[in-house]
């Protein structure tokens, strides 16, 4: 096209980090994650634009160049004004159910059995708060969706807040994204005091081996469970996977294994995996006023002076602040929500000890172990909107069908690699 300027393009190609990294950090620290105006989010990568998908089995990050050639002139000059990142993973979508005979029982009870599919996700899209509304955003998420159709990939799906209005109409009215889940984003801020854990639960710590064992045991027909389940817990940034048993059934020393114990578990007990997302940006808020920074300022310092007075203080959010996310939740039995509920305050004294500004998970809307989860409403997002689409009408519907029009589960499993 032929601006003011001269003749301008804009030209979507993959980012390169020797010529793109300093441009991309930039353009990210100006973009807000949300709607603009009020309290923003925004991340810092640590100089680092693929950090959030570089664990990922398959990703791309693309960029949107804005290529000017100025009138009369032969110089040509260019502006990185958007990005894009995505990845794409092999996920469970559903359950089918198989009978396997045994020389015990030649007609066992149907057994749940994952079904597979390839999915991809997009994340960080950005476009410059200088060159919205051009058709850029949509362009990458267009050149995004080619790689993924390319790599194989069934359905593609995007997170956002569910008040994000340009994002929703953008995935929703003009990429033919749907409506898909909403689950919960539950934030707990990191005191300056330890919180207290009941002395009623064991805490013990899996090895990554047995951690793979359980989470496949008991999740692997969740939806979203991702099939490289290995690579994560065996991640450098994954910082553990805890299970919480009545006090006493067993320590270190006497554990017997994830198959001893799934053969003749307890009657409650429950399992979370911590993520050190510390390592890999930071995030902060901005916008707030000086009446609220003072506010939270002052609670912290109590908070410090006079631990032992467990003073829930709000912690340092106005200046970039890491966190752990909480993933792999589970449990079962009568105590299981207590038991999560201590869990969550290991989790807590573990970010305590990393200098973590929050503690993170998400989980399904109707999560039955929400009630053991400690979290602030002010820092929570109650509904975060995942619009998902099928990519490609050619493949098979299976046992699941068209998994974009399938009703929710009462859990899902939310990759730590893409939060
Ligand atoms: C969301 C975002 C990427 C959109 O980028 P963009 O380049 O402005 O989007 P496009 O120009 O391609 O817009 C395409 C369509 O999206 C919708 N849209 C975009 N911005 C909108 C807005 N502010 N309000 C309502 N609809 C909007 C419109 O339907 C638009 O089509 P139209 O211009 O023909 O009406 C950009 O606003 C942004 O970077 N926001 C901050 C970061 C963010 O929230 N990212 C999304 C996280 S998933």
């Amino acid at each position: 096209m032929v601006g003011e300027e001269g003749v301008v393009a804009v030209v979507v190609r993959e980012f390169d980090a020797k010529k793109d990294s300093s441009a991309v950090v930039n353009l990210e620290g100006r973009c807000e994650v949300g709607p603009s105006g009020k309290l923003s989010l925004f991340t810092d990568l640590l100089g680092d634009p693929i950090c959030r998908v570089r664990n990922s089995p398959a990703y791309l990050m693309l960029v949107a160049e804005l290529v000017v050639v100025a009138k009369g002139e032969n110089h040509v000059r260019s502006e990185i004004v958007g990005m894009i990142r995505g990845c794409i993973k092999t996920v469970t979508c559903g359950k089918k159910f198989s009978r396997i005979p045994n020389n015990n029982n030649p007609l066992p009870l149907p057994l749940p059995l994952p079904v597979y599919t390839k999915l991809a996700y997009i994340l960080g899209l950005r476009v410059s708060p200088t060159h919205r509304r051009m058709g850029i955003g949509m362009k990458l998420v267009c050149k995004m969706e080619e790689w993924f159709r390319e790599n194989g990939a069934e359905y593609s799906y995007m997170a956002t807040e569910n008040d994000n209005k340009a994002s929703i109409q953008l995935f929703t009215h003009k990429c033919g994204y749907s409506k898909f889940r909403t689950p919960s984003i539950l934030v707990h801020p990191v005191f300056a005091h330890r919180v207290r854990v009941t002395r009623r639960v064991t805490i013990l710590k899996l090895s990554p081996s047995d951690a793979e064992t359980f989470y496949c045991s008991r999740f692997s027909t969740t939806e979203f469970f991702p099939r490289d389940i290995d690579s994560i817990l065996n991640n450098k940034l994954n910082l553990g996977t805890f299970l919480a048993v009545p006090k006493g059934l067993y320590s270190a020393e006497s554990w017997p294994g994830a198959d001893e114990f799934l053969a003749s578990q307890p009657e409650s007990w429950a399992v979370l995996s911590v993520w050190n997302c510390s390592d890999v940006f930071k995030l902060e808020v901005r916008g707030a006023s000086a009446l609220r920074t003072g506010f939270a300022k002052t609670t912290r310092l109590m908070d410090r002076a006079f631990p032992w007075l467990r003073l829930p203080s709000v912690p340092e959010v106005f200046r970039p602040f890491g966190l752990h996310f909480l993933y792999g939740l589970g449990g079962e039995g009568p105590l299981a929500v207590k038991f999560m509920k201590a869990l969550c305050g290991f989790a807590h004294n573990l970010a305590k000890e990393s200098g973590c500004g929050v503690v993170a998970t998400e989980v399904a809307s109707g999560e039955p172990l929400k009630l053991g989860i400690p979290h602030w409403k002010s820092l929570s997002c109650a509904e975060d909107l995942w619009c998902m689409k099928r990519l490609g009408e050619y493949y098979s519907d299976g046992s699941v069908g068209d998994w974009t029009k399938s009703p929710p589960g009462l859990s899902i499993f939310v990759d730590p690699r893409e939060f």
